[in-house]
């Protein structure tokens, strides 16, 4: 996969493309990735990326020109058309659904919004508006890294071992069960037992009825769209109604 970024401070993400699990990632050739200033597509001595609002008002707005010069003209470097992204806090979600849509794309090319707006009209050259959450960033810069962080680890020969995206929050539908390495025993504090019984069966059952216990307590949200057989939905509202049992407490009702 490609992946191009266009943003006005291209310089904040080489020490988090070049490094770690990214880094490696783009040295084992399973992503590629190019950071591009958007100044180079301006026209003027200043580099302009930015102007007044028409009507007023607080703020710059993003002017269309540089972008839609950039995105044309990256566009035409690659045979491969890319998916454009433009990060702003109005845009779809961002969750693990998404996450895969946009990792099974061949290119990417990831526009970087400043958070007091883009001209409205470079929204007719964007493929998606992406937010990755209720809350307002200073610019779309760290909305990229997240984007390009969780999409890269789902290319193939990334993770050491593919099962862990299987198997992880989320890709369920739920959170993740618990997890627990050496020591067994730490502060009084044991491991639970059948983790250490080497059988694989159980295991995988205690972790699956650890991973519905754990998003019933806490993301009882998730339940609706997770994929659970009926069984293990009477196990999680049993889970709920115990719990807000518990709230109520020995003396209500
Ligand atoms: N730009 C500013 N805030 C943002 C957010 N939450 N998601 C994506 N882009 C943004």
């Amino acid at each position: 996969m490609r992946i191009d970024i266009v943003s006005i401070f291209p310089e904040i993400f080489e020490p988090v493309l070049g490094g770690s699990m990214l880094g490696i990632a783009r040295d084992k050739g399973a992503v590629e990735f190019a950071v591009h200033d958007l100044r180079d597509w301006t026209d003027d001595k200043h580099r302009t990326t930015d102007d007044y609002p028409f009507g007023g008002g607080p703020g710059m707005v993003m002017k269309p020109e540089p972008i839609y010069r950039a995105v044309r003209e990256l566009a035409s470097r690659d045979p491969r058309r890319p998916f454009v992204v433009l990060t702003c806090p109005q845009g779809r979600r961002l969750d693990q659904r998404l996450v895969e849509e946009l990792a099974a794309k061949e290119r990417l090319l990831i526009v970087c919004g400043r958070y007091e707006g883009v001209d409205d009209r470079v929204r007719d050259i964007v493929d998606l508006e992406v937010s990755i959450g209720d809350y307002v960033l200073t610019g779309g810069e760290l909305p990229a890294m997240v984007i390009v962080d969780a999409v890269t680890r789902l290319q193939p020969g990334v993770l050491a071992s593919p099962a862990s995206a299987e198997e992880e929050s989320f890709s369920w539908g739920l959170l993740e069960y618990p997890q627990y390495t050496r020591p067994a025993s730490f502060e009084g504090r044991d491991v639970p037992p059948i983790l250490l019984s080497g059988d694989h069966k159980r295991i995988a059952q205690w972790r699956r009825l650890e991973a519905i216990r754990r998003t019933a307590l806490r993301r009882p949200d998730l339940l609706a769209s997770a994929d659970l057989t009926d069984e293990e939905r009477a196990f999680a509202e049993r889970i709920i109604e115990e719990r807000s049992d518990q709230a109520k407490g020995p003396c209500s009702d």
